[in-house]
């Protein structure tokens, strides 16, 4: 393969945007939920785009307009260089093909009354022409790339553990030959230690199909291992964007300080001070002035009560949005401190 196709551009994102209308009864008017409030990137083939967040930021949003499931109110997005937002809903079908989904939670997203066979055959039924015993082929072959046995074929998948229900959800989301999948939360229902296998089958997928993955988490320690960039979202908003490297071993946001001191950290050259995430996260219904952050932020002043910080440029490829990065007025960062 060229290294042109190898840098090939899957997916790019300019400003995306979910705003939804909420009715708040009939002698109120609709809030406004800034649900995704302008998100931009670049996903390159190979490679892994992770998006983290607590609850309620966005993550499953922007991952509904990535796999075209909902349309953005605003924003582009294109695959392969295509305006997915622009074609015809024929050629948007054919498209969605390429941009699959897996879920959170393996026990919700398999049918339970259909066998393993026919739920992996289901999209080649759907989207192609192959015959029956090609449609069995292709089942059987993506069986054994996710660790299934043969045997597996004729069983519901109520006699799977979740490890292995996550493993057909994946095996389902490559039937069709995808170039991008979408992975919302796709190891936090699991146990710890099934977390590694499945994040592990994950690598080894994308390897050997060149895969691009949006890996969306609210745990910075679960995708540490996996990403090539990370997004950090807070009510809707890119907070901080980045290289792996840029946010583990650079970071700035003191949101993204935050959420990385309360993961554990084994190295005692990477422990760092404890930012104490405090207050509840507030109502999308009714965000704060100025930087959303502020309420939790021990480094808010009246400028950021009142003013919402832009994404800046700190470095190549790294962006921030805080006054008190801007205004280079964050405290040194106490490494080391347990
Ligand atoms: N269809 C909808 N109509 C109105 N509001 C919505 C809709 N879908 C999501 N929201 C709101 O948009 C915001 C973002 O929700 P989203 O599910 O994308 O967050 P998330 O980061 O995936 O959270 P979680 O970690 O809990 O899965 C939330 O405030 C949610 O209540
Ligand atoms: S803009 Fe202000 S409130 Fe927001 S994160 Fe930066 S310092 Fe904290
Ligand atoms: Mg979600």
């Amino acid at each position: 393969m060229s290294r042109s196709q190898d840098n090939a551009l899957i997916l790019n994102a300019e400003n995306l945007k979910q705003h939804y209308h909420v009715k708040q009864g009939i002698f109120k008017p609709d809030a406004v939920v800034k649900a995704v409030d302008g998100v931009s990137f670049t996903l390159e083939k190979g490679k892994t785009l992770a998006v983290v967040g607590e609850s309620g930021c966005g993550k499953s949003t922007l991952g509904r307009m990535l796999t075209m499931i909902e349309t953005p109110t605003q924003g582009q997005l294109a695959h392969l260089g295509q305006d997915l937002l622009t074609l015809s809903k024929d050629e948007q079908a054919s498209l969605r093909q390429k941009i699959q989904i897996i879920f959170q939670n393996p026990y919700g997203s398999l049918n339970p009354r259909k066998k393993i066979g026919s739920i992996l055959e289901e999209p080649l039924v759907i989207n192609t022409k192959l015959s029956k015993g090609q449609r069995k082929e292709k089942a059987l072959a993506m069986m054994a790339k996710v660790g299934l046995k043969e045997e597996h074929y004729e069983r519901y998948p109520h006699m799977f553990s979740g490890g292995q229900r996550q493993r057909i959800a994946i095996a389902r989301g490559l039937m069709l030959d995808p170039n991008v999948i979408v992975a919302d939360e796709p190891v936090s229902a699991l146990d710890v230690s099934v977390q590694a296998q499945v994040l592990n089958l994950m690598m080894d997928l994308q390897q050997e199909f060149g895969l691009s993955y949006v890996f969306i988490s609210h745990d910075l320690s679960v995708v540490e291992h996996i990403a090539d960039d990370v997004i950090v979202m807070y009510l809707g908003k890119v907070v901080e964007q980045g290289s792996r490297q840029q946010l583990f071993d650079n970071p700035k946001h003191p949101y993204t300080l935050a959420l990385l001191s309360s993961t554990p950290q084994l190295s005692p050259d990477k422990r760092r001070q404890r930012i104490k995430l405090e207050g509840e996260l507030p109502s999308p219904l009714n965000p704060p002035s100025g930087c959303a952050f502020h309420g939790r932020c021990s480094y808010a002043n009246d400028r950021c009560r009142s003013e919402t910080p832009v994404l800046n440029k700190a470095e190549e490829g790294h962006f921030i949005a805080c006054h008190a990065v801007e205004e280079n007025r964050l405290e040194p960062l106490a490494v080391g401190v347990a």
